[in-house]
């Protein structure tokens, strides 16, 4: 890391892509380093690092990608995007490690709420640690397949129903206008956007859960780092205070019961992508109709533990007519690595777009048996 001394603020941003331009020139000679990062801390003083990773809050960032363009991208501390030398510009994030970008949704009630996914280069490690653990536990066959388990990056991208659900949550009447008084577990919550919005939709309490330490530090990090996620609720808890996380594994039914304490409604997004979390997912619904709490989850089409989730929950004893509905969702538009979404996924598109998301709400009438 090289210390600059203070600058004069009107020369700060130009001095800044100049040094930009000329460390990007040097690294694009040395394909060992992949990014570097410009920062400025309490006395002003502008630092560059180099590296694989930057530490937390990274505020300016010229990654070089080995084949492809490079981009300067100039972020001020305070997130306010000062110049660069292309079109794109965002703020970084680096959550446990991983590079992070900051990704808006816009919501009815609350407005623009902001999560973080990893970037492109980010995934790309995250999937090769992932095709790591698994090889060592199955000492390869060769295949790219990913058998999820260990290190599952798919949390680390946001994915559609979490929009659908969070839509849900903010504009159906009878949760909209109960919220303040709702506490809500969110199963699986990757980056967390459903907790996030239920918590700045006022929610008494949120529990995020997921089985990667990962996704709940992206979602520890948005809610207590990131200013722009106002906080609109009345009685003026700062949105840090209203989000707990815990690890839960969905699939450990007999180990871990859920936290269901004092729990109104469990929700879930996209976590049906293999049959197995769809019937675990089955399970978790009737364990919490049992105790006379609301299921909510939203699932992206073509998931194939959907068709196991619905077969499992009939055999649990939910009323057969019961079925998901569709709703509006939207793609995502970030980039993501074709072993975390096929090429052919319709969840992603280069801006956001429409998409029909199912959604099934369950309410503990629907349990026939006991
Ligand atoms: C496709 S991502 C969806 C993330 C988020 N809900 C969304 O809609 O954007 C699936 C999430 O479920 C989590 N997950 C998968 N299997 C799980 C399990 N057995 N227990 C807990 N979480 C699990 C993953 O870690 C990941 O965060």
């Amino acid at each position: 890391m090289i210390g600059v001394p203070m600058l004069n603020n009107g020369f700060k941003s130009q001095f800044c892509l100049v040094i930009a331009l000329l460390i990007a020139i040097i690294v694009v000679k040395d394909d060992k380093l992949q990014s570097l990062a410009f920062s400025f801390d309490s006395t002003n003083t502008v630092s560059v690092s180099a590296g694989r990773h930057c530490v937390n809050s990274v505020c300016c960032r010229c990654p070089y990608r080995r084949n492809r363009n490079w981009s300067v991208l100039f972020v001020a501390n305070d997130g306010v995007s000062a110049s660069s030398s292309t079109s794109i510009m965002t703020a970084f994030h680096t959550v446990q490690g991983v590079i992070c970008r900051e990704v808006t949704n816009e919501l009815p009630v609350i407005g623009t709420v902001v999560v973080l996914e990893a970037t492109a280069d980010a995934q790309e490690e995250l999937v090769d640690e992932c095709l790591e653990l698994e090889e060592e536990k199955n000492e390869g066959d060769g295949t790219q397949k990913m058998r999820i388990a260990e290190g599952d990056p798919y949390g680390a991208v946001l994915w559609p129903a979490a929009w659908a659900v969070s839509n849900y949550l903010l504009s159906e009447p009878d949760l909209r206008d109960n919220l303040s008084s709702l506490s809500i577990l969110e199963l699986g919550t990757g980056t967390g956007l459903v907790s996030i919005a239920a918590a700045m939709g006022g929610a008494k309490r949120v529990l995020a859960t997921d089985y990667e330490p990962l996704a709940l530090e992206l979602t520890r990090y948005v809610a207590d780092n990131i200013k722009s996620n106002s906080n609109n609720n009345k009685d003026d808890v700062p949105l840090s205070k209203r989000i707990e996380t815990q690890l839960l594994d969905l699939c450990a039914l007999e180990e871990q019961p859920l936290p269901i304490s004092g729990i109104d409604i469990v929700i879930a997004s996209d976590i049906m992508y293999e049959p197995k979390t769809g019937i675990a997912m089955a399970h978790r619904a009737v364990e919490a109709l049992r105790q006379n709490c609301r299921v909510i989850v939203g699932d992206s089409p073509g998931r194939p533990g959907r068709p196991a989730f619905l077969k499992t929950l009939r055999e649990l004893g939910v009323d057969e007519s019961v079925d998901f509905e569709e709703t509006i969702g939207k793609t995502c538009s970030g980039p993501r690595h074709d072993l975390i979404c096929g090429k052919d996924s319709t969840s992603v598109s280069e801006t956001p777009q429409n998409l029909s998301v199912a959604l099934l709400d369950l309410k503990p009438c629907m349990l026939l048996t006991t």
